[in-house]
C-alpha cells in the first residue's frame, strides 16, 4: 500500500523504533526491499536520490515500477516513496510523478532562504497528501553528487523549520553519508538531546545510516529519531555477494550468466542487510 510517510514515523516516534528507509536503484533494489518489508511485516520508506532517479529513466518510471510491484507482489505493509536530498525543482517533479513523500534539502541555503523554500514546498505537497521531509545543518560526505561539509545542526533553527509543519526533519549531527572514516567522532547526542527538546513529538530523521554502531542506533532511537536511511550498507552487500559469485565462476556454469541467476545473491544480500536492519531499527511487526 503506497502511503505518506507521515502516519508510520509518527506511530514510530510514539512508539520509540524507526523506520527504515532503504534507497532504491533498480528493479531487483525495488523488489528486494519490497519482500523484505512485506516477510517483516514492516513498514518501509524506498528512498530515491535524483541521480537515482535519473538512472531509472526519471521519477515516473520510478513511480510506476513501484505502484506495479506493490499490486503484483501483494505488498500491503505500509510503502512510503520518497524523494531523497531533493532540490526545489526535484520535489515538484517527483509531486507530479506520483510519489508520496518528498525531501527538500534546503540545507545548502542560509535559513531565511532553506524555510522560505521549505514551506513552498510543504504548501504544494500537503495539498496532495504528500508528506515532507527538511534538513537543517548537513550531512557530511557525499550521495550522488551531493555534498554535504557535516555542519552541526542548530537546535533554534530547527525549532523552526519543525514549526512550518514539516513531517519529518534531518538534523546534521555528526553523522556521515557512506562509510565513516576510523577516527570519526561519533554522533552527536547532546546536540540530537537539544533538538528533540526543542522539535517536541516531530519524527527525526537519521541519515548516514550505513556502518553507525548498534548502541548508537538505539540511543538516537531513544532522543527521537524515527527514521534511518540506509544506502551504501545495501550497495556493499550486493557486491560483495556479486563478487563472490563471479569469482567461484559460477557465470560460466550452465546458464549462470543469465541476469536472474548472476544478480540473485545480490539481490538475496539485499535483502539480508535489509532485514537486519529492520530487526535493529525495531520495526519488525509494526506494520
Ligand atoms: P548511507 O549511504 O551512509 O547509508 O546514507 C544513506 C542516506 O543517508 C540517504 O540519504
Amino acid at each position: 500500500m503506497l502511503v505518506s510517510a507521515k502516519e508510520m514515523l509518527t506511530k514510530a516516534k510514539a512508539g520509540h523504533y524507526a523506520v527504515g528507509q532503504f534507497n532504491i536503484n533498480n528493479l531487483e533494489w525495488t523488489k528486494a526491499a519490497l519482500l523484505t518489508a512485506q516477510e517483516c511485516n514492516s513498514p518501509i520508506i524506498l528512498g530515491v536520490s535524483e541521480g537515482a532517479g535519473k538512472y531509472m529513466t526519471g521519477f515516473k518510471t520510478v513511480a510506476a515500477m513501484v505502484k506495479a510491484m506493490i499490486e503484483t507482489l501483494g505488498i500491503t505493509v505500509p510503502v512510503a516513496l520518497h524523494l531523497d536530498h531533493g532540490s526545489y525543482d526535484g520535489a515538484l517533479a517527483c509531486i507530479d510523478a506520483g510519489f508520496s513523500s518528498v525531501m527538500f534539502d534546503g540545507s545548502h541555503y542560509g535559513i531565511e532562504e532553506n524555510i522560505q523554500k521549505t514551506k513552498e514546498i510543504i504548501a504544494i505537497a500537503h495539498s496532495k497528501g504528500i508528506s515532507v521531509e527538511a534538513e537543517v545543518g548537513a550531512i557530511g560526505g557525499e550521495e550522488d553528487g551531493v555534498i554535504g561539509n557535516g555542519e552541526v545542526a542548530d537546535p533554534d533553527e530547527c525549532k523552526m523549520i519543525a514549526d512550518l509543519g514539516v513531517d519529518m526533519l534531518a538534523a546534521g549531527i555528526g553523522n556521515i553519508h557512506g562509510k565513516y572514516p576510523a577516527n570519526w567522532a561519533g554522533l552527536n547526542f547532546d546536540v540530537l538531546a537539544k533538538i528533540q527538546e526543542k522539535t517536541g513529538i516531530m519524527p527525526l530523521v537519521l541519515h548516514g545510516g550505513t556502518g553507525i554502531p548498534e548502541e548508537m542506533i538505539k540511543k538516537a532511537i531513544s532522543l527521537g529519531v524515527s527514521k534511518i536511511n540506509v544506502n551504501t550498507e545495501c550497495q556493499l552487500s550486493f557486491a560483495a555477494a556479486t563478487r563472490k559469485y563471479i569469482e567461484e565462476g559460477k557465470d560460466l556454469q550452465g546458464k549462470g550468466f543469465d541476469p536472474r541467476k548472476l544478480l540473485a545473491p545480490g539481490f538475496e544480500a539485499i535483502k539480508a542487510t535489509i532485514k537486519e536492519k529492520m530487526e535493529l531499527f525495531g520495526s519488525v511487526n509494526k506494520a
